[in-house]
């Protein structure tokens, strides 16, 4: 962003210091455990982006921060929420949303500086490495896969900066599961992201992207192991 950008949001947020109070959440009881939570991991001094751990250097913030939750570009998790369900997912829960606008809205009042919780927990938001034993498969849009699959995780590969993309695989036998929907995709925060619980994706099952020239994605799979039952037929 632009020094005058920036310069701008400061003044905007001394002129909302004389904004009547018109909300009961504050900064000290509700918004600061929200930004500890979902923000200082980056969000401190030192950190990857400008501090917001404390009132006085997250208040000239209040406009930008409801319209970057708003428009979900921050927390930078990218991965739409309910569309797939990611472990350790940091996206904001429409809950958390409508706290920060209600207290934007309401003239981000501090509240009782007694109640900020001591020393915050750094929440870990690291890319996770790819998983143990799994092999890689780049899908695009059409991609059959050969092998049924197991798949625990799936990456952005090569997208376009800016796009947003759904990912959804047809099985064969008409079903179709979610993999992934990228919102306003950002290279600088690409990370792998685990499924909850590992998709079963039967031989023949096509990848589908829309838009379909979006680019592709690493899906990471293991093959089923043979069960017990099929060995046992097989000798
Ligand atoms: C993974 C690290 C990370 C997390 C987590 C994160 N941010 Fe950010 N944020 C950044 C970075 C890096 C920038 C600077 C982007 C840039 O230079 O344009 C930024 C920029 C911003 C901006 C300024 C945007 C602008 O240019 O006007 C706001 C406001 C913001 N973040 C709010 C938040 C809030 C609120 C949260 C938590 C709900 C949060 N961020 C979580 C990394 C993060």
């Amino acid at each position: 962003m632009t020094r005058l950008a920036v310069l701008f949001v400061a003044l905007a947020g001394c002129a909302a210091a004389h904004d009547v109070i018109t909300t009961k959440i504050t900064f000290s009881k509700e918004i600061v455990r929200l930004v500890n939570k979902r923000c200082v991991t980056c969000h401190h001094d030192g950190g990857a982006a400008f501090s917001l751990a404390t009132y006085d250097v997250a208040r000239p913030w209040a406009k930008a921060i409801k319209e970057e939750v708003d428009a979900r570009r921050m927390p930078p998790w990218e991965a739409v929420k309910g569309f797939a369900e990611f472990k350790d997912d940091r996206g904001l829960t429409q809950e958390e949303i409508e706290l920060i606008d209600d207290w934007v809205e309401g003239g981000a009042p501090e509240g009782n500086p007694k109640f900020v919780p001591a020393s915050p927990k750094l929440a870990d938001w690291k890319d996770p490495d790819a998983p143990k034993d799994s092999a890689e498969v780049v899908a695009g849009n059409a991609t059959k896969l050969d092998l049924s699959a197991h798949v625990l995780a799936v990456r952005p590969k090569n997208l376009k900066k800016g796009e947003s993309v759904q990912i959804i695989a047809a099985r064969p036998d008409g079903t179709i599961e979610p993999l992934l929907w990228i919102y306003n995709y950002n290279p600088d925060f690409a990370r792998t992201y685990y499924y909850v619980r590992p998709l079963s994706l039967p031989a023949g099952t096509e990848i589908e992207m829309s838009p379909a020239d979006a680019g592709t994605v690493a899906l990471f799979a293991t093959v089923p192991k043979v069960s017990a039952h099929s060995r046992v037929g097989a000798r």
